[in-house]
């Protein structure tokens, strides 16, 4: 476990990076590709732990995969080539390996165990064990298939509509999976509509998907054609360094090649209506996914109401979105986030408490925060923690940087999982 010393009071934020590529992209891009006929290239690959652990997954069940730096080769082993691995699955930290991977496995007749950290160990597996199931996949695990370790005997499935109670792209993907391999036609209808990668990768790899509002289809028994994916920027790491160069004194950000999906930009549509001054440019699309240049400036906040179906676009941004609401004039309302419940942590609570010992006005709710603002925070030896979780290890360090005083961050490493360049990067823009 390491402690870090975090810069704080900086004079301003300038320059220009590249964020690392996509998490969910470079996940999905291993997946897809082992499972495609052919050799799939991936350019700026996130070489962060969670997709580590995908790619040491698949290597685990026979697929031959090289990496150098942000470059990666699958050579895909086709619907049906997976091989019963001799050990157990690791899936380390990631939530998305381990739902995906479920969907992938319920349908491969071999034996499998998936294990991963004390976090992992926490997330409900339900919600994807029990509509696999009914699809006749063979899962079983703690507390009835609830949670890690999981062990699946995958073989013959049948098609389902399944009518999910959340809007997860985890639980989407996952049967959508499973539903390449299943005799028929598969469905997921969600309350709103989750990220989008799987549809939109799986269209790459030349299967066919069919899209009606919050319903999306497949029909089994698809084949996927190997291809070369370039992953975008990732917004969620994006975003650290957009709250930073909005609250920052004396700060012009430009960040390069970001992704800019629709069913992820939650944190641009927050930022303009805080009042940020934020612009993108060179847009265009790669791979079937915009992308774009961002550029932010020092900006006056105000306080705003964010819920409904904005929630699954920013689900992961809302650790930084309560820093932005703290340094914003007047009253942040954030609701309908019950899912920060389950994710690396209780965001929900380790939001709350982490910033309440920098002094923050932040209050818990059943389904989200209440902030008022605008407070000074404070760091006079102070020691935060980001629990295990990278996107609140990142967020303190963000909050680092506006406060004077001393401050350090216990289990700093939690970062590695998503953003392993995120302390060069702060550097690099730091006067
Ligand atoms: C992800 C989906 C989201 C997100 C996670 C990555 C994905 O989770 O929070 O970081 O790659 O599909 P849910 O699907 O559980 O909302």
């Amino acid at each position: 476990m390491s402690e870090r010393q975090l810069q704080t009071n900086i004079k301003g934020l300038t320059g220009e990076i590249e964020v690392p590529g996509d998490k969910s992209i470079s996940h999905r891009a291993v997946m897809f590709g082992a499972l495609a006929e052919g050799k799939t290239t991936i350019h700026h690959f996130l070489a962060g732990e969670d997709c580590l652990s995908t790619i040491a997954c698949f290597q685990q069940l026979g697929v031959a995969i090289r990496r150098e730096g942000d470059y990666v080769e699958v050579d895909g082993k086709g619907l049906h080539g997976l091989k019963e691995p001799i050990g157990v699955l690791d899936v380390g930290n990631s939530g998305t390996t381990t739902r995906l991977m479920l969907g992938i496995l319920a349908g491969v007749p071999i034996h499998t165990t998936l294990i991963g950290d004390d976090s992992i160990a926490k997330r409900p597996m339900g919600r994807v064990t029990v509509p696999l199931r009914s699809m006749g996949a063979k899962i079983d695990g703690r507390e009835h298939g609830q949670f890690t370790p999981l062990s699946v005997r995958g073989g013959e499935l049948k098609s389902i509509h399944y009518h999910s109670p959340v809007a997860s792209a985890q639980v989407k993907s996952a049967i959508i999976l499973a539903g390449l391999q299943a005799q028929g036609i598969t469905k997921v209808t969600e309350p709103f509509t989750s990220r989008d990668h799987t549809e939109r990768m799986l269209q790459a790899f030349g299967a066919t998907i069919d899209i009606d509002q919050t319903t999306v289809s497949v029909q089994g028994g698809q084949r996927l054609k190997a291809t070369a994916v370039y992953v975008p920027g990732d917004i969620s790491s994006a975003a650290f360094f957009l709250a930073a160069g909005a609250i920052a004194p004396n700060s012009c950000i430009v960040l390069k090649n970001v992704g800019l999906n629709p069913t992820r930009t939650g944190i641009i549509d927050v930022l303009k209506q805080m009042g940020a001054q934020l612009t993108i440019t060179n847009e265009r699309v790669q791979n079937g996914e915009p992308i774009g240049d961002l550029t932010v400036e020092t900006s006056e906040l105000k306080g705003i109401e964010i819920g409904g179906d904005l929630i699954p676009r920013l689900i992961d941004e809302i650790p930084i979105i309560s820093l932005l609401a703290t340094q914003a004039h007047g009253k942040t309302v954030i609701k309908d986030a019950e899912e920060l419940k389950v994710k690396e942590t209780n965001r929900i609570d380790t939001v709350a408490i982490e910033l309440t010992k920098l002094g923050a006005d932040i209050t818990t709710t059943a389904d989200g925060l209440i902030i008022q603002g605008r407070t000074s925070l404070v760091s006079e030896h102070v020691q935060v923690d980001s629990h295990g979780d990278h996107r609140i290890g990142m967020m303190l360090a963000i909050a680092a940087l506006v406060t004077s005083g001393d401050m350090k961050l216990k289990r700093s490493e939690a970062i590695h999982v998503s953003y392993p360049q995120f302390f060069e990067h702060v550097e690099v823009l730091s006067q």
